[in-house]
């Protein structure tokens, strides 16, 4: 058995498990029994969590514009892409530009299925099996390395993914690995859960590792340590909604619950 394959999770409709609770919380309807009652406590915790995925969503669009539209990316890795729902990094990219290469990683069979469905039409956009956890079996990957000019930057994005690596996973080293691989004028996105030390996170930490076993708010210095050898561009390190806010937006800033979140994208040198 290779990494990628003992990697893999296994659909049991009686575990919940990450994409589904999260598309639960997103108001999605691809998820288990088991999934809405994980995702019902941690809103019993965290009232207006919703909030929350909603922001995340959103950066995560935000970003994907920025990095074609004004950094000039043309490819892009998305891993832990999570269960197809509005706004795939896909159809963001190419309404800006239809030609932009981007790949799709996750290790869940279900979110494979879906996002291969979607996607069937759609030579530009390719799906892959592979875990962050073997981060040279994801950039390694034969169908990853000819789908993308690996002499070109790249845009990889990490939206809600490292807060489900362990610190015993080594995310620093997962994070070295991945950049090393990546050429120079790459960028890299990190959406994050943050310790911001409010009481509700000890309860949905709690929640999160109990149900999924997994799930690790990490302090702002934890998390800025991640872009290890990385440039961080302007804002920096910030709350989610912080990060490059269209001008017109009417998304809810004020949230407590947008003090558990952060985003950032750095440049390699
Ligand atoms: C919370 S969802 C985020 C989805 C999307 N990136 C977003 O921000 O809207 C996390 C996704 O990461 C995937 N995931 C979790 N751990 C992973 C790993 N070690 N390797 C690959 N994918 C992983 C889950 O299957 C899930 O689809």
């Amino acid at each position: 058995m290779n990494d990628r394959e003992s990697f893999s999770s296994v659909l049991d409709p009686s575990k919940p498990n990450i994409a589904r609770v999260y598309d639960h919380l997103l108001g999605g309807k691809d998820s288990f029994a088991a999934d809405r009652a994980l995702g019902d406590q941690i809103i019993a915790s965290l009232p207006t969590v919703q909030v929350g995925v909603r922001a995340q969503r959103a950066v995560l669009g935000r970003v994907v514009r920025y990095l074609v539209a004004e950094a000039g990316i043309r490819q892009l890795i998305d891993i832990g892409s999570g269960l197809p729902t509005a706004d795939n990094v896909h159809e963001v990219a190419h309404r800006l530009d239809p030609r932009i290469r981007v790949v799709y990683v996750d290790n869940d069979p279900v979110v494979l299925a879906h996002a291969r469905a979607l996607l069937s039409d759609s030579p530009a956009t390719i799906v892959v099996d592979g875990d962050l956890r073997s981060p040279t079996g994801i950039t390694g990957d034969p169908d990853v390395r000819r789908h993308l000019d690996w002499d070109q930057p790249i845009g990889l994005l990490l939206c809600g993914i490292l807060h489900h690596i362990l610190d015993s996973e080594r995310p620093a080293e997962l994070m070295a690995a991945l950049c090393d691989a990546l050429p120079s004028g790459s960028y890299v996105f990190i959406h994050h859960l943050v310790d911001s030390g409010d009481p509700a996170i000890a309860d949905v930490q709690a929640a999160l590792q109990q149900g999924l076993g997994r799930g690790q708010f990490r302090t702002w210095e934890q998390i800025r340590s991640l872009f290890a050898g990385l440039d961080l561009i302007e804002p920096g390190l910030v709350r989610v909604p912080d990060w490059r806010p269209d001008p017109d937006a009417r998304a809810v800033t004020d949230d407590p619950v947008l003090r558990l979140a952060c985003a950032g994208v750095a440049r390699k040198p």
